[in-house]
């Protein structure tokens, strides 16, 4: 069976059993919209953030990368407009005061308020009862910093990971030997209090995006959206995504976010087959350094010498969470397969990003076998630096069995003629095909 029909349940169950995922804080009973990565799921996530800063950082000669704090300064998230204007609409059951986003009760795309409060006007709740105002709520979560709790040592936790880019955009422009038009990127955590946080890890409070603020000259900020719609599409699919599943649409306007004057989402059809928001990306203006210039009082304008002009720069955004790609590719990556009267599932998933790149199995744990195997191990793991995991529990079949299931594309079995002919047989996930090799050569065999 091809993965058009897998469901977010069987996908949300392979990631518990093999552990990918597991809820936070599970043991009391979890907490809605927060999520753990067990050993495979931190290693997958891993793969995909260092897939995406050798793509989009250290591949461009134009992009430089910064790890910004999560909590900044307050004024830095009034500049942005997120204190004003990062709100959900938000709906109550009078009955059971279960909060609703309004939006998605009235089965629109909007935060209009005037438009939702007229589309609910008749509705009832899920649970059938009367339903309260629509109103606006903010996302940001709230904490303090020092010892007093009061108005004016109120913090946020970032809501986006872009603030930090902005407010370094200057201290980069100097020590980095960039000039417009650069980009700077930055991988890291942002927080959301959504309201129905939901579908496993899609909609989630904790988040983790890759984000890159690209500073160009307002007339050339359309072609580089262009541009670096092109390059996202592109490593998209060097990850594995399905092509036929993806597609870009643009947002109207009552869509966008408050910063936005022209935005792409790249959406991908997950589990129930609707085009979902895996990325996207935004022409945000000048707005965000023009905010950043009036609240801090610093110029933060730019004269091109080239063309001898002085202007603020537009900024173009392309973003995208971790926790997106890595469902995204779970979803691509699930088969299953008969195989001898028996369903195989398998991970398909792109060797480079794989969770584990090469187990090693000894098919017996006699002490000369383990010998041998724990030297191919370690010589392995320290000439490749992949993750590379031994395993001599079970029988072989069963091993292999897990093995597909958390998408190693090689296993390397070890058996007793190893020891007279120093050779090893690598079995290909995909195709479950043999083939026997020196041990001296898997490092490249493996490569390939
Ligand atoms: N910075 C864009 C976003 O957080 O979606």
């Amino acid at each position: 069976m091809n993965n058009n029909q897998v469901s977010l349940d069987t996908l949300v169950s392979l990631a518990k059993r093999r552990g990918f995922v597991f809820q936070a804080s599970e043991i009391y009973g979890g907490l809605a919209g927060f999520w753990d990565y067990g050993p495979y799921g931190v290693e997958l996530a891993n793969n995909i953030k260092a897939s995406w800063w050798h793509f989009f950082v250290r591949q461009q000669r134009d992009i430089v990368g910064i790890d910004g704090a999560i909590i900044q300064n307050p004024k830095l998230w009034k500049a942005s407009g997120h204190v004003e204007g990062f709100n959900d609409p938000l709906v109550e059951d009078l009955k059971t005061h279960k909060r609703y986003r309004a939006d998605h009760l009235a089965g629109v795309d909007t935060s209009d308020l005037e438009q939702l409060t007229d589309l609910l006007k008749n509705k009832k709740s899920p649970d059938g009862n009367e339903l309260g105002p629509v109103r606006l709520f903010n996302m940001m979560f709230k904490t303090h910093v020092g010892v007093l709790e009061g108005e004016d040592n109120v913090v946020y936790l970032r809501p986006e990971t872009a603030g930090a880019i902005f407010s370094n955009y200057k201290n980069v422009l100097d020590t980095a030997r960039v000039k417009i038009p650069f980009g700077i990127a930055q991988i890291g955590k942002a927080f959301r209090n959504e309201i129905s946080p939901r579908d496993f890890i899609f909609r989630v409070r904790e988040l983790e995006q890759m984000e890159i603020e690209y500073f160009t000259n307002p007339a050339d900020a359309q072609k580089h959206l262009e541009r670096l719609k092109k390059l996202y599409w592109q490593w998209l699919i060097e990850l594995g995504l399905k092509t036929e599943r993806m597609e870009w649409r643009q947002l109207p306007p009552e869509s966008r976010a408050h910063y936005s004057a022209d935005n792409w989402d790249v959406e991908y059809k997950y589990f129930d087959g609707k085009p979902k928001e895996l990325g996207g990306i935004a022409n945000r203006t000048n707005y965000d350094l023009t905010r950043h210039a009036q609240l801090s009082g610093k110029d933060l304008s730019y004269f091109d010498e080239t063309t001898r002009e002085r202007f603020i720069p537009y900024v173009i955004e392309p973003t995208i969470g971790v926790d997106r790609v890595l469902l995204a590719i779970l979803e691509s990556a699930y088969h299953e397969e008969e195989v001898n009267g028996e369903t195989r599932v398998v991970l398909k998933i792109a060797p480079e990003i794989a969770p584990v790149r090469v187990a090693i199995l000894p098919l017996s744990k006699k002490s000369e076998l383990s010998a041998l195997s724990g030297e191919v191990y370690k010589k392995l793991v320290q000439e490749t630096h992949w993750n590379i995991e031994y395993d001599e529990t079970q029988s072989i079949g069963k091993r292999y069995r897990r093995q597909d299931e958390i998408g190693t594309p090689y296993c390397v079995t070890i058996d007793f003629e190893s020891l007279q002919d120093h050779a090893v047989t690598i079995r290909h996930r995909d195709t479950m095909e043999q083939n026997r090799v020196q041990i001296k050569n898997l490092k490249s065999e493996l490569s390939m």
